[in-house]
């Protein structure tokens, strides 16, 4: 696995398909209130897509891999609650939304591409609204690779306006979908953007 790399999923594709959606998606329920936009990005097959379109939001699907569009197209297709978007991230100017979702996807971007694009997706969050996904700790094996590792300090600047509903930093050596062996470090994450504060803490200046 490649940083980088927006081609190439079709084994991940076969070995995710029959496996439940993520549990992360559960843990976020609580947050994700089904009301206006949702992005899915890195959609893959988009089964998350439909999770997401099920509980009541229209959903942008973002996926650059022909593979993953093919497969995301079968599942969609005819649907009006899902509009899907071939981009990358770093060419993608994410809309003003109320949920954005990213199962296992942001991180293969590497940090610099990453970073502004992680910007301009928090911002795009409305007050209330939910991010839920992942970021990869910096002794994950992929980040040797070139994916994005974040620390612990990373995240908490990142996620300084929002509100970490769930926060699991989990590090363990155990294997990927497709069974080979690498270490885990992740940052599985659910967080709501705080309402701008209407009271101005500034002190007067005299
Ligand atoms: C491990 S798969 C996860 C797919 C899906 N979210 C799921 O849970 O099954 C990672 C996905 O991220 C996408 N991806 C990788 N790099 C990307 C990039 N730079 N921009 C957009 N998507 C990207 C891949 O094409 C792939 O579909």
């Amino acid at each position: 696995m490649h940083s980088s790399a927006t081609t190439g999923f079709g084994p991940y594709y076969d070995a995710a398909e029959p496996k439940p959606l993520h549990p992360i998606l559960e843990s976020a329920r609580p947050w994700l209130t089904g009301n206006g936009l949702a992005l899915d990005l890195g959609a893959g097959t988009g089964k998350t897509s439909v999770f997401l379109a099920d509980l009541g939001y229209q959903v942008v699907a973002v996926e650059p891999d022909p593979e993953g569009l093919s497969r995301l197209h079968a599942r969609c297709e005819g649907d009006p609650r899902i509009t899907v978007c071939e981009a990358r991230f770093e060419d993608f100017d994410p809309p003003k939304c109320q949920a954005a979702v990213s199962i296992l996807s942001l991180f293969f971007l590497e940090r610099s591409r990453l970073d502004p694009f992680l910007e301009r997706l928090l911002a795009a969050i409305e007050p209330g609204g939910v991010f839920v996904g992942q970021l990869l700790g910096p002794n994950d094996t992929w980040v040797a690779d070139g994916c994005a590792g974040h620390t612990r300090s990373d995240v908490e600047a990142l996620f300084a306006s929002f509100d970490l509903r769930v926060w699991d930093e989990v590090e363990k050596d155990a294997v990927t979908v497709l069974g080979d062996p690498k270490h885990w470090h992740v940052h599985h994450i659910v967080a709501t953007k705080r309402q701008p504060s209407s009271v101005d803490m500034t002190p007067p200046l005299r």
